[in-house]
């Protein structure tokens, strides 16, 4: 279908509590020396100007990124968000990093970025994004069959990110059937997918479909207090085969988000066992 564009809801609450839990995974991946890989299947333009008529007409950015932008002694995973956020913008917030620019100013030379794009015009943007920085394959291709083509990359240590818009409801449970396969060719992966919360919880068979999955997963959502734009609830990630102690640092950095913008953040193993293994 490709209607959506991801340029009416950058820098929206649902953006920046997906690109704080990136934020602690780049993190984790770049502790140790080794090289890392990205995948980013449904990359989106890069960056996003939120002085341009699609971030106006929603203004979800003022109730995400916005608010955010002056916090006083930020804790750990908000002062490297933020600090991504900022170096983009020496002034003035005018501009919202996408998934591929966080990944890009976090990793190092030594490691990879691999991102898809299906729409024509994102796919366009995120070329001339991208330029000529080495570090960066793009693909313009469907990101369920990229999830199988491009896994596992060349370096082994690394992260997947499935951030698609939800087009097709057959989404839902085509996702982790692909996943469980995506997980068979890569164990060692880390796989995080964002999905909506919407009033009809759409979502449930997605949850179900990857607490199917044989590897532990996190979960973590947060409802807001108020709907940013019609139908969405909330907004939610699971982490299948999530880094050591990543569950409790979601969890404290998720609340400190309700904290400040509302709602309510809550962080589980997706499979109650998975807690103690
Ligand atoms: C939620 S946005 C991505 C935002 C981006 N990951 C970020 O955090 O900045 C979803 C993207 O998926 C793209 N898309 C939609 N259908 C697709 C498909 N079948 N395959 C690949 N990309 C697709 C849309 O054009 C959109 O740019």
């Amino acid at each position: 279908m490709l209607s959506y564009q991801h340029s009416y809801h950058a820098g929206g609450p649902a953006d920046v509590h997906k690109h704080l839990a990136l934020v602690l995974l780049l993190r984790h991946l770049t502790a140790k020396a080794k090289p890392a890989a990205v995948v980013d299947l449904y990359a989106g333009n890069g960056v996003y100007a939120l002085s341009a008529p699609e971030a106006q007409k929603t203004g979800e950015y003022q109730s995400g990124i916005a608010k955010l932008w002056d916090l006083p002694n930020p804790p750990p995973a908000f002062a490297a968000y933020l600090d991504v956020v900022k170096r983009l913008n020496p002034g003035i917030l005018s501009l919202y990093p996408g998934s591929p620019e966080i990944a890009q100013r976090l990793l190092r030379d030594t490691d990879h970025i691999v991102l898809n794009e299906l729409h024509p015009g994102a796919f366009t943007a995120l070329k001339r994004w991208a330029g000529n920085d080495p570090r960066i394959n793009t693909h313009k291709r469907d990101g369920l069959e990229a999830l199988l083509a491009l896994v596992p990359p060349k370096v082994r240590r690394g992260l997947v990110l499935v951030d698609p818009s939800f087009e097709m409801k057959t989404d839902y449970t085509e996702i982790p059937a692909r996943l469980a396969k995506a997980v068979d060719k890569w164990r060692e992966g880390i796989f995080m997918v964002w999905y909506p919360v919407l009033g009809d919880a759409r979502h449930l068979p997605l949850l179900t479909g990857i607490a199917a999955i044989a590897a532990p997963s996190v979960i973590a959502e947060w409802s807001f207090a108020a709907a940013p734009d019609k139908g969405l609830k909330g907004t939610g990630i699971v982490v299948i085969n999530p880094p050591w102690k990543f569950d409790s640092e979601m969890a404290d950095t998720g609340k400190v988000l309700a904290k400040l913008l509302g709602g309510k953040h809550a962080m589980r193993w997706l499979r109650a066992d998975d807690q103690a293994a």
